[in-house]
């Protein structure tokens, strides 16, 4: 059993990567969020507005514990990578790549989406202050760092493809 992470920030690129890769690699591929959305039978909005955040970081823990025995691709949501436990998980069941974007493209891609309940509390300032904290996690959780300025969605699942293959025979 081999899985395969894609961690970073809200909007950069996790699914549109995730699902290309999966073609690519003949692996399933799987949105974390979506998975979480199915379980719980209510949208990630209504998880925030009834049971708060902690709650669902603890369903991500969860899900990062007991999803699928098989290998597959996973697009996770963008605090996975916050919580050392998570980190722990995805490190000793497979391989973690950091989709590592400009905060500015960020930006643009997630200014006015409904679906991300830290995007409509907050200011373009404190998303930014977020970006530039959490990006030490996702460093740190990351086995290869893929930055993504300037590259097309095609080269970047190319060059995710390339350093899968290449580690997965280590
Ligand atoms: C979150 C990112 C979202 C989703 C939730 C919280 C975050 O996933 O899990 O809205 O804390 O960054 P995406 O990174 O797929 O948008």
């Amino acid at each position: 059993m081999y899985k395969v992470y894609l961690v970073g920030f809200m909007g950069s690129g996790k699914s549109a990567i995730g699902r290309r890769l999966s073609y690519l690699l003949k692996m399933p591929y799987y949105d974390m969020d979506k998975e979480i959305v199915k379980m719980e039978k209510r949208s990630i909005p209504e998880i925030f507005e009834q049971e708060g955040e902690v709650y669902f970081r603890k369903i991500e823990t969860e899900f990062l514990q007991n999803f699928r025995n098989e290998s597959c691709i996973i697009s996770t949501g963008g605090g996975v990578a916050m919580n050392e436990k998570n980190i722990q998980i995805m490190r000793k069941t497979g391989l973690v790549l950091y989709l590592d974007a400009t905060f500015n493209d960020i930006w643009m891609r997630i200014k006015s989406d409904k679906n991300r309940p830290i995007v409509q509390t907050s200011t373009r300032e404190e998303l930014e202050q977020l970006y530039n904290r959490r990006r030490k996690f996702y460093k740190k959780a990351a086995h290869i760092i893929i930055l993504t300025e300037n590259r097309s969605l095609r080269q970047i699942t190319e060059y995710a493809g390339y350093q899968v293959n290449r580690l997965k025979g280590e």
